[in-house]
């Protein structure tokens, strides 16, 4: 027997152990012994029942994404499924850690499924772009009902065992040896004797199924799937389970996956999923990370106590620090009040709550922060103001302590340079809310230690976010890509746009909201403040926050906001503002179509992204998409700007930029050789 799969016996019961780290993915190496053992088991009397477990860290966590886009090698998934549910003793999945997609479809071929207390069942397929195709759309709906089925297979987000256990998706819940546990269950249902249906014969719970309830559901699904395509293809393979014979629903769901799997959206899906495991990655020798116990965070602002409670999430003490009582006593009852709402809506019991608050430990003195080993300052967006408080910190922190800046512009190595310790000085840039959104990007800095930067990225991965290295220069990579985005969205206003045409070419394109829109969630404020303290301008935008239009939380800014409504209005005063700027500056309106839009925001994003990456700022192209993607809502069904850039040509990207360029003049149109290369050789790759 391979390494990947061997077979023991247990007083009569076989087990049937998958061993193929980190995941026991289900690769060409696996299925092919797993299909010998089932059918050699198929054929051996001497035995009762079987048992399949995994070793290592988890149960399958699903097909091998590396095979996916080449000829499948057979045995494929679906056979063996079909040999083990054809086997008529009694057979046992034995799941801990993660049964996930093929994992939990190798699951649904056993007639018991057992799990750890700590086992996660789902299928996630839905977040690589395809469904899954291994039987799981017409098998779990025949356990779970039709409606379970439908929100676990369009979400993709996996259950605990309990839930699992109440949905009638696992038959034993165990703690300890599972399997042992798994073994003696199997020898007991021989024991009882059957007949075990297969779950494909299992349809009792699915003659239940309230149809013209779960067709409402799949089209507000379908509302909300934003054009992706395997949402939708979800949710029509779970209506098949319901309506279609066994073997047709199938074949459907077979046709439906063999699409999929061959689309750009899948492609660009699966190239997030590598491209978020790779961005963590540090090129290099491994180093010993430093320990990190307790964070300080300085301000307790939205951002500071947004990273706070991202700490606390986490697991970290916190110790937060303010400038005055005052400051401190709003910041402490915010934190409080976000994880109140939390409760409210149902994501955290009180008792989580009561956890996290006990977490935090509040002061104005900054000597306080000297048993920090990570400290992440997030005051004001001021050199002067940085410098001082990094002053401090140099006097107080403890020797090897991170300190860490969450600027989103300024300049790191400056900052590291007031201190007498630049290798322990980085960026932390978290988004806000610094505790829902993803992404962090960890700004490498000229001195910054390998040690400290290994060090913040386990770090982040322990916090639950999507780090990703960058270099330091004014806006990292997202804000100095949105900077360019930003300008030509306002160059085009004054051409003739509008603000709701501009962000419906966005939404269209498959942004959840466009720049006006976002403009207006984020707050016109912020922008102004920093165009203002770099002496730069954004005629529409400043006028708007110079008539108090900060966007949402004034109730106005490029759109209306009525009665605290977050719904965009279009504003015909804002209209007219615009047609007034435009004539101050000469320019006579011209109808603007969406392809115009799209080519002059988002051909110049990926001009710059090629800038960033020919500067060594970002070190692979697919780290730029993780971070649009993560922190900017760009669309993953379109990979990212880099990925995207293949998808949509980059030769005819380099035409149009140049067309521009000629046009405008403008330094943003003009090609960047790496972007030019790109084009001949169809690859970021210097
Ligand atoms: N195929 C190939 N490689 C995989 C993989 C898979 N299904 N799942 C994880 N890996 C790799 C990762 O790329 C990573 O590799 P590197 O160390 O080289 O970067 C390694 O395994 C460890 O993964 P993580 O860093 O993600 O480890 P984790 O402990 O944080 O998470 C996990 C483990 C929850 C299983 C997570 O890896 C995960 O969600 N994996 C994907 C699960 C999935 O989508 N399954 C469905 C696959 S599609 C399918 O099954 C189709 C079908 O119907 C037949």
């Amino acid at each position: 027997m391979s390494s990947s799969v061997s077979v023991a016996n247990e007083g009569g019961v076989a087990i049937v152990t998958i061993d193929n780290p980190p995941v026991n993915a289900l690769s060409f190496h696996v299925r092919e012994p797993l299909m010998q053992a089932l059918v050699a088991l198929r054929d051996d009397a001497s035995v009762a029942a079987i048992v399949i477990a995994c070793a290592g860290r988890t149960f399958v966590a699903g097909a091998d994404i590396t095979e996916f886009g080449k000829p499948m090698q057979q045995p494929e998934l679906r056979a063996i499924v079909a040999v083990l549910e054809a086997i008529a003793r009694p057979t046992v999945a034995a799941i801990h850690g993660t049964a996930l997609g093929g994992g939990l479809e190798l699951a649904l071929g056993c007639h018991f499924r057992v799990a750890d207390q700590g086992a996660r069942l789902g299928l996630p397929e839905v977040k690589l772009g395809i469904l899954p195709g291994g039987g799981g759309t017409v098998r779990l709906p025949r356990l779970v009902g039709a409606a379970k089925a439908l929100k676990m297979i369009v979400s993709g987000t996996p259950i605990g065992a309990d839930e699992a256990y109440g949905a009638g998706l696992v038959d034993a819940v165990f703690e300890g040896d599972l399997t042992t546990h798994a073994v003696n269950f199997a020898r007991e249902m021989a024991r009882k004797g059957g007949p075990f249906p297969p779950v494909r014969d299992r349809d009792d719970v699915l003659k239940e199924t309230d149809l013209a309830a779960f067709d409402a559901e799949a089209a507000d699904l379908a509302r909300k799937a934003r054009g992706l395509e395997a949402p939708i293809a979800c949710a029509r393979a779970v209506r098949n389970a319901v309506t279609l014979p066994f073997d047709e629903a199938l074949a459907e769901e077979r046709a439906l996956f063999v699409k999929l799997v061959a689309s750009d959206q899948s492609r660009a899906q699966r190239h997030l999923f590598f491209a978020e495991r790779e961005a963590a990655k540090l090129p290099g020798k491994d180093v010993v990370k430093r320990r990190i116990a307790r964070v300080g965070v300085i301000g307790a602002g939205t951002m500071g106590g947004g990273i706070a409670m991202a700490f606390a999430n986490g697991g970290f003490p916190v110790t937060l620090l303010e400038t005055s009582q005052e400051a401190l006593r709003r910041g402490l009852a915010t934190i409080e009040k976000n994880y109140t709402v939390s409760v409210a809506r149902g994501s955290l019991s009180e008792d989580a709550k009561r956890q996290r608050l006990a977490q935090f430990k509040g002061t104005i003195d900054h000597a306080d922060l000297a048993d920090c080993d990570l400290i992440v300052e997030a005051a004001f967006e001021d050199m002067a103001v940085k410098k001082e408080i990094f002053g401090k910190l140099d006097a107080v922190a403890r020797p090897g302590a991170i300190l860490a800046t969450n600027t989103s512009y300024l300049d790191i190595d400056e900052i590291a340079a007031s201190t007498s310790r630049p290798q322990d000085v980085l960026g932390l840039h978290f988004f806000s809310p610094a505790n829902v959104m993803k992404l962090l990007e960890i700004v490498r800095a000229e001195k910054t230690a390998p040690d400290a930067l290994a060090t913040v990225i386990d770090l982040a991965r322990r916090i639950g976010k999507v780090a990703v290295v960058v270099g330091v220069c004014h806006g990292f990579v997202g804000n100095r890509m949105l900077a360019v985005r930003g300008s030509e969205s306002e160059a085009l206003l004054l051409e003739g746009a509008t603000p709701s045409q501009i962000d419906k070419a966005f939404t269209d394109f498959g942004w959840p909201m466009g720049p006006f829109q976002m403009g207006d969630l984020a707050g016109l404020d912020i922008g102004w403040r920093n165009r203002k303290a770099r002496g730069l301008t954004a005629v529409i935008a400043d006028t708007l926050c110079e008539q108090g239009r900060f966007g949402q939380k004034t109730g106005r800014g490029f759109y209306l906001y009525e009665n605290g409504s977050r719904t965009p209005v279009p504003d015909p005063e804002v209209e007219a503002l615009i047609r007034d700027k435009a004539a101050e500056k000469g320019i006579v309106p011209r109808t603007i179509d969406a392809d115009e839009i799209i080519e002059r925001t988002l051909y110049p994003l990926v001009n710059e992204g090629a800038k960033i990456l020919e500067e060594g700022i970002a070190a692979r192209a697919s780290d730029i998409d993780v971070v649009w993607v993560n922190g900017y809502g760009f669309p993953i069904g379109k990979g990212g700007p880099m990925f995207w850039a293949g998808l949509e040509g980059a030769a005819r990207i380099v035409g149009r930029l140049r067309y521009w360029h000629e046009r405008t003049g403008k330094d943003v149109f003009k090609p960047a050789p790496l972007l030019e290369r790109m084009a001949k050789t169809d690859s970021w790759e210097a």
